[in-house]
């Protein structure tokens, strides 16, 4: 970390000082907006760079819910309502019908959308958003008047204070930092694979997103619009996308969904690719004094059944419920209660998306047994109700967004001490 070029920069004040406008940090703006509370937003990249970066596409129905109750519908008129999702396996499709089995669909609308939305949004309210804003250090977090120092992008350092800090900069959050480390546990799981993802210029292969295993591994289909599709297949953490032809990958994705009904994948050009990490990871608590973290700044969790995203918004509309209350009263037990309301839906969003993780990718060295045990859970899943459920509840979300109320997950849960 830098101290800033300039000399003593003067200090500007804000109530609260959002850390990251990517669609965590730009949705806290919307509904702080919305409660009438000031903030400003510092965001390190420009909007064109978040624009261009592909992220999931899947959003939970309690997602939708929340951007339309506060005025972003365009994922009613331009996403795609899925109503179920296909597992396939043994060369066959093994339909999931989320919405028969919960009531709930999900939607197909990118990331990228949502980001865009929110930003077009911030600007036409006429919102403090700065991008190209590099946080440099964080000042007395744990004071009742914390603050950063950050550069913007002619390299000019500024200091901004805050009665409220919130850090929704991402996965390599800055604010993260800030955490104590005596205090600080971080909670993480490791997989020994990653995806290639690639977005194909070609007509959409399946109607529905289709999950597959196979024994040559894990593949998932999905798609974008009715000209560019969205496909991803297991692959090694380290493989370089740029070693790939598009021949050897239209060949790997086409021997992953295989089978005897004959189904292939309709081919095209490859346009764009990229290898995702997979990482599970926790880091609690997820406050310091008056600093707040939200989204991937506080948790990770692999890409499978794409859960980051709307995990980041649930975080979101109980952090601003929480800031609402906390500038009506100053009662600080409404921050120290943050965590908890959060941490149920973060549990189970991380038991989920390792689950499907799990039980779909093949381990490198993976025993026969281990392979053979996987197969039986898919087949034991998709033939009962019950399971089939399990999994469309929790892949629609689990209704209404958790941890709103009392009784929320225990801190006090068996090994806390993390790794
Ligand atoms: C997409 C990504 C996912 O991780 C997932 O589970 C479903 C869809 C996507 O990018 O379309």
């Amino acid at each position: 970390m830098t101290a800033p070029t300039s000399a003593a920069p003067v200090p500007e004040r804000t109530p609260v000082a959002v850390v990251g406008g990517g669609p965590a940090g730009l949705l806290l703006s919307h509904l702080l907006h919305t409660s009438g509370i000031e903030h400003v937003v510092l965001e390190a990249r420009t909007r064109e760079e978040i624009e261009n970066t592909h992220r999931a596409g899947i959003l939970e129905a309690s997602s939708v819910q929340v951007l339309v109750d506060h005025g972003l519908d365009r994922v009613l008129r331009e996403g795609d309502r899925h109503d179920g999702i296909v597992l396939r396996f043994d060369g066959a499709d093994h339909r999931v019908d989320l919405t028969g089995l919960t009531g709930r669909s999900v939607w197909l609308y990118p990331q990228t959308a949502v980001f865009t939305d929110l930003a077009t949004r911030r600007a036409a309210d006429g919102g403090d958003v700065r991008w190209g804003a590099t946080v440099t250090r964080v000042l007395d977090a744990d004071g009742d008047r914390p603050g950063v120092l950050w550069t913007d992008a002619e390299g000019t350092g500024h200091e901004l204070r805050c009665d409220v800090l919130v850090g929704a900069d991402g996965s390599r959050s800055t604010l993260r930092h800030t955490l104590p480390e005596a205090q600080r546990r971080t909670y993480a799981h490791e997989y020994p694979y990653a995806w290639f993802g690639v977005i194909v210029e070609a007509p959409r292969s399946a109607p529905e997103l289709v999950y597959t295993t196979s024994e040559h591994g894990f593949a998932l289909i999905s798609q974008r619009t009715d000209t560019h599709q969205r496909m991803y297949f297991q692959c090694d953490p380290d493989e370089d996308p740029e070693g790939w032809s598009e021949d050897r990958i239209w060949a790997e994705l086409q021997r992953r969904v295989a089978g005897p009904d004959g189904f292939r994948l309709v081919e095209g050009p490859v346009r764009e690719r990229s290898v995702l990490r997979f990482r599970s990871s926790v880091v609690e608590p997820v406050r310091h004094g008056r600093m707040l973290l939200a989204g991937d700044a506080a948790h990770t969790v692999p890409p499978t059944g794409a859960k980051g995203l709307n995990l980041a918004l649930a975080d979101v509309v109980v952090l601003h419920d929480v800031l609402e209350t906390w500038f009506a009263t100053r009662d600080d037990a409404v921050l120290d209660a943050y965590g908890h309301r959060v941490a149920e839906r973060v549990w189970r969003a991380q038991h989920f998306s390792a689950w499907m993780s799990t039980m779909l990718h093949s381990h490198p060295g993976e025993t026969g047994f281990a392979a053979r045990r996987r197969l039986a859970e898919l087949r034991t899943l998709v033939a009962s109700e019950a399971g089939r459920r399990f999994l469309a509840e929790g892949y629609t979300g689990w209704g209404p967004v958790l941890g709103t109320g009392p009784g929320a997950m225990s801190a006090a849960m068996p090994g806390g001490e993390g790794r």
